[in-house]
């Protein structure tokens, strides 16, 4: 996808709300109420993988209402546009001994599976207390691989979508909702 120039062409992109950010405040307000009823008192680390996650990691942790840290992760998969290249790189990794704590991945889309299965693998492999996953979108109709997360706010059919921190080609990250991209 070329640079974004103007203002007409990136609403233009932005072809229908689908979720709106009003349903997505109150999916998180019952995600973090049933991880802080099912974590009281525990330690708990919250894991974003950035960067299609910080936008729901920054609600969703404002949410939690028992003590809590948080850290992040970066993988890429998606180089540009909306096809996925099949290769998920770790770029960032946490600095965390996770042997001390129950963590909790939190992802923006489970898509093919492939980033949430490597990473789960990654993770399980340093001894966490337990380990779980949070993710907002589930596209099931896309999984490539055998994964499902522990807790999916909404699960939504296969088109691309953008927003509340998804992007394409990196634009789009800033709008307060999902909305359906429209490539033409
Ligand atoms: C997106 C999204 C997930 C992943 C899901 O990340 O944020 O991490 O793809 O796709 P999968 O289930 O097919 O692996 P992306 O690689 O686009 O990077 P970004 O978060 O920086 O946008």
């Amino acid at each position: 996808m070329e640079k974004i120039c103007t203002l007409d062409e990136f609403n233009h992109r932005i072809k229908k709300v689908v979720i709106t950010k009003e349903e997505i405040e109150e999916a998180i307000q019952r995600a973090g109420k049933e991880i802080s009823d099912s974590y009281d008192g525990r330690p708990i680390l919250l894991v974003s993988i950035l960067k299609g996650a910080f936008v729901f990691m920054a609600d969703l942790c404002r949410a939690i209402t028992v003590p809590c840290e948080i850290g992040f992760m970066c993988a890429k998969s998606y180089y540009s546009g909306t096809k996925s290249s099949g290769v998920v790189k770790i770029t960032m990794d946490l600095d965390q001994d996770l042997s001390n704590y129950h963590v909790i991945i939190v992802e923006d889309i489970v898509d093919t599976g492939r980033t949430l299965r490597d990473i789960v693998k990654l993770l399980k492999a340093r001894n966490p207390l337990s380990l779980r996953v949070v993710t907002l979108l589930d596209k099931p109709d896309r999984r490539l691989v055998d994964f499902k997360a522990d807790i999916a706010l909404f699960t939504i059919p296969d088109f691309f979508v953008i927003g509340y921190g998804l992007d394409c080609a990196e634009y789009f990250r800033n709008l307060p909702y999902i909305a359906e991209y429209n490539p033409e």
